[in-house]
C-alpha cells in the first residue's frame, strides 16, 4: 500500500534585512550580534561623527547604537524617517537623547544601564584617594627631579579619608556602590536624592539621609552620581561652593553639566575648598585653555569612569541586545521610555 504524501510547498518570504548603524568604533561584541542579522554600517572611527556625518548616516536606519557625544534630537529623528524603532546608547546617561521627542516618536530608547556601576565607583574612590593624598601632584613632584632630600616630615601632607563624612549626590546603583567602598574606609555617609530611598535599604547601605544643605556643609568629601536633567543643571555653583567645608573636596564622575566650572574654578584658586577631581565636563573635551587646568589642587581625567576592559565588553554586549530585543518585539534590558510591547505597537513610560 502506498501513501501519497501531499506535496508541500514552502513559501519562502525573503524579508529586506533591516539596516542598523553605530556611530562608532565600539568593542565587540556589538558588531558581531548585530551583523549577524542586519545590515550594519559602522562609523569606524575613533573620533564621533560630525553632525553632517550622522545626518547622513542614519537614513532609513531602524536601528542606531549611539554613543554620549552624539545629540539625537528632534531633527535626528526626522532625518532618520519612519523606519527608526529603536536609539540604544552605549552609556548609562541619556541626557543626549530628546526623550519626550523620541517618545512621541514612539522610538524605543535604552542605555547599559547598571553595568558600569562598579567600574564607576572604583574610579570614584581611586579620585577621592588621589586627591586628599595628592598622589598626582606628588608623582610629577618626583619626576620632574624635585625630590631632593629623601623622606620630609612635611611632605605632601594630606587629608584622612579613613573615619571622615562623604556626602553622595544621588544614590542610585553607582551612588550604591560607592557608599559600599566606602563603609570599609569606615567613613560616615550621608546622602541627598531627589527621592529618599527605603528605609531598609539606608540601614543595609549604612547610609543617612539629609537634606541638601546638610549635605553641603557637612561633607569631607562631595561626590556626585544624580542624572543630569533641568534641575540637576549647574547644582554645584559659587552658593553652594561657599557653604562647603574649606578642607573639604569635590568628586564628580557623573555628568559634567551638573557644576558650573568657572564657579568651581575661583572657589578652587580662592581656598573655599580644598581641592576637586572631575572625570568628566560641561563641554569634552575639555580645552586645555579652561581656566581649570592651570590649577594643581583639581586632578583631571578624560571621561573615564567605565573605562574598563570588562565594563566596555558589557556595555557593547548590552546595547547590542537592547537594539535587537526591539527590533525582535520584545523589551530592551535597560529601557528609559517605552517598554512595553502591545498589540504592535510601544507603549508606556518608564519615568
Ligand atoms: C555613561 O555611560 O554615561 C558614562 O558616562 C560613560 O562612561
Amino acid at each position: 500500500m502506498y501513501i501519497l504524501q501531499p506535496k508541500h510547498y514552502r513559501i519562502i518570504v525573503l524579508e529586506k534585512r533591516k539596516e542598523v548603524y553605530i556611530t562608532r568604533r565600539i568593542p565587540e561584541p556589538a558588531f558581531s550580534m548585530l551583523a549577524s542579522r542586519y545590515h550594519v554600517l559602522v562609523h569606524d572611527d575613533r573620533r564621533p561623527p560630525t553632525r553632517q556625518e550622522l545626518k547622513r548616516d542614519v537614513r532609513n536606519k531602524s536601528g542606531i547604537l549611539c554613543t554620549l557625544s552624539d545629540r539625537i534630537d528632534k531633527e535626528l529623528m526626522c532625518q532618520a524617517g519612519p523606519n527608526l524603532k529603536v536609539i540604544s546608547s552605549y552609556s548609562t546617561g541619556h541626557d543626549h537623547i530628546d526623550i519626550p521627542e523620541a517618545t512621541k516618536r514612539l522610538i524605543a530608547v535604552a542605555t547599559t544601564g547598571d553595568v558600569l556601576a562598579e567600574a564607576t565607583a572604583d574610579l570614584t574612590f581611586a579620585l577621592i584617594l588621589a586627591i586628599s593624598r595628592k598622589l598626582v601632584q606628588a608623582d610629577r613632584y618626583l619626576r620632574t627631579g624635585s625630590w631632593k632630600e629623601g623622606w620630609s616630615p612635611d611632605l605632601f601632607l594630606g587629608y584622612d579619608v579613613y573615619g571622615s563624612t562623604l556626602g553622595i549626590i544621588g544614590l542610585g546603583r553607582i551612588g550604591l556602590a560607592v557608599a559600599q567602598r566606602a563603609r570599609g574606609f569606615k567613613m560616615n555617609i550621608i546622602y541627598h536624592n531627589r527621592n529618599r530611598i527605603d528605609a531598609k535599604l539606608e540601614s543595609k547601605a549604612g547610609v543617612k539621609y539629609v537634606g541638601m544643605n546638610e549635605l553641603i556643609e557637612s561633607s569631607d568629601f562631595l561626590t556626585i552620581h544624580a542624572s543630569l536633567n533641568k534641575d540637576s543643571f549647574h547644582i554645584i555653583d559659587s552658593h553652594k561652593l561657599r557653604k562647603m567645608k574649606k578642607n573639604a573636596f569635590l568628586v564628580n564622575t557623573a555628568r559634567g553639566a551638573m557644576v558650573k566650572e568657572s564657579d568651581l574654578a575661583e572657589a578652587l584658586q580662592n581656598g573655599w575648598i580644598a581641592g576637586a577631581a572631575l572625570d568628566t565636563y560641561g563641554h569634552e573635551p575639555l580645552k586645555r585653555s579652561n581656566r581649570l587646568v592651570s590649577l594643581s589642587n583639581v586632578i583631571l581625567l578624560p571621561h573615564i569612569g567605565s573605562a574598563t576592559f570588562n565594563t566596555r565588553r558589557n556595555m557593547s554586549r548590552v546595547a547590542a541586545q537592547n537594539l535587537i530585543n526591539v527590533l525582535e518585539g520584545i523589551p530592551p534590558i535597560y529601557p528609559v521610555n517605552i517598554y512595553r510591547h502591545v498589540s504592535g505597537r510601544y507603549q508606556g513610560t518608564k519615568d
